[in-house]
Parts: structure tokens; sequence; C-alpha cells
């Protein structure tokens, strides 16, 4: 070989490294991305849920809920799955005000993570299995199929301070709550369209009961609570009752992903103060709650848009965060 063609291939070689190299590491998400690594993943997640759906019937709730609450923190990073660990630095995120005694879904997690390494061991990241979890259980809900972007890797830190501020509270003011999707790049469709996920799942009474004793400490009931409501909710959650008896959080179909929830803010028969204020008061966004309120499948497109730009938000890529084999710990 000449010196000119050999240095031409070796030039030519580290161009290419270096392609390869930035194109992953600004490589974007794709639903491609385990389809020859782990190409049944997105069934094996679907079995555990359909299975731990037996036994609990608000687990997808509960799943679709966890990747919320992920991505809201430090981005889409599994982060939230972190156990309080001295050794690793890590200040968990479970014990953030938001998610202390009201996440759950964990050991579901632990238990999807457990079959997918048997099958594709080392591959997977916690932070896609949540992303997978999320839209098996919509979908088994009888909400919307879509196909989930896949590729993220997992953080290798908490951020419990993140959680306490980041995620909305049902108490807050609307415009804090627009704040809070705006700074994850999500607008006030997306927030509606999200709010929709209470269309399944259940709210314990110590996060509402305001809103039926004492509403903003008037001594009286939130005025956009309709009557027949406020009656049925005093007697599941009495003034000096316990904080966390459950209520469904959509009134007529508990366990289905529908459109019913905004029928139920329409009625003034939304649960938390936050759901509510989307339909009543100043700031509401009232004409987008009709319009997925008269179609279900205008409700159903946009979900899937604003699940995909949630799952979107900071996902580590390429060569940043790894591949967790415990999601619970950092490797
Ligand atoms: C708009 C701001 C939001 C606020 C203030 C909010 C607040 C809450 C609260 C207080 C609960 C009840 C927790 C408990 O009782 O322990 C809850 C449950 C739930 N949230 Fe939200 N949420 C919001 C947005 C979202 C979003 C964007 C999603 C997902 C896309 C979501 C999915 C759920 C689900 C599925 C449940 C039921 C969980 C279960 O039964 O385990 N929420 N939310
Ligand atoms: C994919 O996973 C499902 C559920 O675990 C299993 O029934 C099926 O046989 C698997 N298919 C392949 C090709 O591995
Ligand atoms: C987050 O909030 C919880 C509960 O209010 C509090 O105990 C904890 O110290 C807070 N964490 C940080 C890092 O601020
Ligand atoms: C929110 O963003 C979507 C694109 O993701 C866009 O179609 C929609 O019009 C935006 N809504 C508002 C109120 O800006
Ligand atoms: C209602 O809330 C206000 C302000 O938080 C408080 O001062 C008042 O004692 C409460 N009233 C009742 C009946 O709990
Ligand atoms: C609830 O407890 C407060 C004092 O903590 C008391 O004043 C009030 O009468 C109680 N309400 C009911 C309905 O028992
Ligand atoms: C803390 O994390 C390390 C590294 O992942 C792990 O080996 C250790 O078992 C963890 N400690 C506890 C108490 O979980």
């Amino acid at each position: 070989m000449t010196s000119f063609s050999s240095n031409f291939l070796a030039i030519f070689c580290i161009v290419l490294l270096v392609f390869i190299f930035f194109s992953k590491s600004n490589a974007q998400l794709n639903s491609n991305f385990y389809s020859t690594t782990c190409p049944n993943v997105s069934n094996i997640i679907q079995n555990a849920i359909i299975k731990a759906l037996q036994s609990d019937a608000r687990i997808g709730a509960s799943l679709l809920r966890l990747h919320f609450h992920d991505c809201f923190v430090n981005g889409c990073d599994a982060s939230v799955l972190l156990d309080n660990n001295a050794t690793t630095n890590i200040i968990s995120e479970k014990d953030a005000r938001p998610n202390a005694n009201s996440l759950r879904g964990f050991n579901v997690v632990d238990n999807i993570k457990v079959v997918v390494e048997n099958s594709c061991p080392g591959v997977v990241s916690c932070a896609d299995i949540l992303a997978l979890a999320a839209q098996s259980s919509v979908s088994l809900a009888g909400g919307p199929s879509w196909n989930v972007l896949l590729g993220r890797r997992d953080s290798k830190t908490a951020n419990q301070k993140g959680a306490n501020t980041s995620i909305p509270s049902p108490i807050e003011s609307i415009n804090n709550i627009i704040a809070k999707f705006s700074a994850v790049g999500l607008n006030t469709t997306d927030l509606v369209a999200l709010s929709g996920a209470h269309t399944f799942g259940r709210a314990q009474c110590g996060l509402f009961r305001e809103r039926l004793y004492n509403f903003s400490g008037t001594g009286k009931p939130d005025p956009t609570l309709s009557t027949t409501y406020l009656a049925k909710l005093m007697q599941i959650c009495p003034q000096n009752g316990s904080f966390t008896t459950l209520v469904n959080l959509d009134l007529t179909t508990q366990d289905k992903f529908d459109n019913n929830y905004f029928t139920n803010l329409q009625n003034q028969n939304g649960l938390l103060q936050s759901d509510q204020k989307l339909f009543s008061g100043i700031g509401a966004f009232s004409n987008i709650v009709n319009t997925f309120r008269r179609d279900q499948n205008v409700f159903f497109q946009n979900f899937v848009v604003s699940m995909i730009k949630m799952g979107n938000i900071r996902p580590l890529i390429g060569t940043n965060g790894e591949i967790r084999s415990d999601c619970k710990r950092v490797n």
C-alpha cells in the first residue's frame, strides 16, 4: 500500500470514528432501539403488567405516574427509582414531598427488571422500562397505543430537592403548575392532555380534604365542587378522618382510560383542586376540556403527543449514565 493510501485510510478511519462517536452521543431516542438487542422487551413488560393487574387494578395508574415523576426531575433517567444509599450519596426522591407515602409500583418495576434482565442482560435501562410500562398501562386500560421512543440511560444520581420543587402540588395555583410544565418544555395543551391521566387511579383524602371543609381558609367547601359530589366525598373523607383513605380520581370509570375525566370537570366533579381548575375559574382551559370531552379520539391523539414530549425530557443518551442492573441502586 502506498503511504498516500494508508494515510488516507487512517484519516478516513478517524473521521468515521469521530462521526460514530458524535452521532451516538447526539442520537435521538428511537422506537427501534432494542430491535436487535432485546426485540421482545415490550411484550415482556406488557405480560408482567397484565399479571400485576390481576391482583391490583390500580397498578397501571401507579406505573404511569412513576414515569411522570421521573421525567419532571432531571429528565427521564429513572432517578426516582434509586433508594437512599450513603455509599453512593443517594438522597432518594422516594422521600420527597410529592412522592413519600404516595408513589407506588416500585416492586412491580423491580419484578419487570428481573424478567427483562433474564432475557436481555445489561441492555434495557430502567428509564426505558418506566416509559414502556406507562404505555402498556394506558393501552391495557383501554387507552391509546403508541410507539415508545427508546434509548434512555439511567442516572447515577438522584435529586430529592428537585423532586420537592419541580413536581406540581394539587393545591398550588394554576399559574405555578403551568410554570412547572413550561420548565420542562410542556405547554398548556400538554398540561390539559396529561392531566387526563387522572381518568384512572386513586388519591388520598388528605390531599383534597380542604376542598370539602375549609376551602382557602373560608370555613366553607370549594364552590366549584358539585353538591352531590361534595356530599359523597364528605362521607368517604370525614373532616377528622384518615389522611390515607383512597378515592377514585375518576368518579365514573375508575380503572378505565377514557375521556370521562373531562366530563367530570364539566360537571364540577373533579377530585383534585388542580383538576377542577383546568375547567373552572380564572385562567381555565375550558375550550380544551370541551374538545377532549367531545371527541375521545382527539384526547387520545393529544395524550400520545404529550406523552412522547414528556418522555423526551432530557434523557441520558449515548455514553452518559449507565444501564443499571438493579433499578434501586447504581451499578
Ligand atoms: C397537573 C399537575 C398534577 C398534579 C397536581 C397531580 C397530582 C396528583 C395527586 C395529588 C395524586 C394522588 C396521589 C396520592 O393520593 O397519593 C395523583 C395521582 C395520579 N396522577 Fe397526578 N398530578 C398531576 C399530573 C399528572 C400527570 C401529568 C400524570 C401522568 C401523565 C399523572 C398521573 C397520575 C396518576 C395515574 C395518578 C393515580 C396514581 C395511583 O393510583 O397510584 N398526574 N396526581
Ligand atoms: C415474547 O415474550 C412473550 C411474553 O413473555 C412470550 O410469550 C413470547 O414467547 C416471546 N417471544 C419471543 C420471540 O421470545
Ligand atoms: C424535601 O421535602 C421533604 C418533605 O417536606 C423534606 O423532609 C426534605 O428535607 C426535602 N428535601 C430536600 C433535599 O430539600
Ligand atoms: C403545544 O405544543 C404543541 C406541539 O407539541 C402544539 O401543537 C400546540 O399548539 C401547543 N399549544 C399551545 C397552547 O401553545
Ligand atoms: C380554616 O383554615 C383557616 C386558615 O387556614 C384556619 O385559620 C381555620 O381555623 C380553619 N377552620 C376550620 C374549621 O378548620
Ligand atoms: C374535628 O376536630 C376538631 C378539633 O380537632 C373539632 O373541633 C371538630 O369538631 C371535629 N369535627 C368533627 C366533625 O368531628
Ligand atoms: C449502596 O449502593 C452500593 C452500590 O450500588 C451497593 O453495593 C450497596 O449494597 C448499597 N447499599 C445499600 C444499603 O443498599
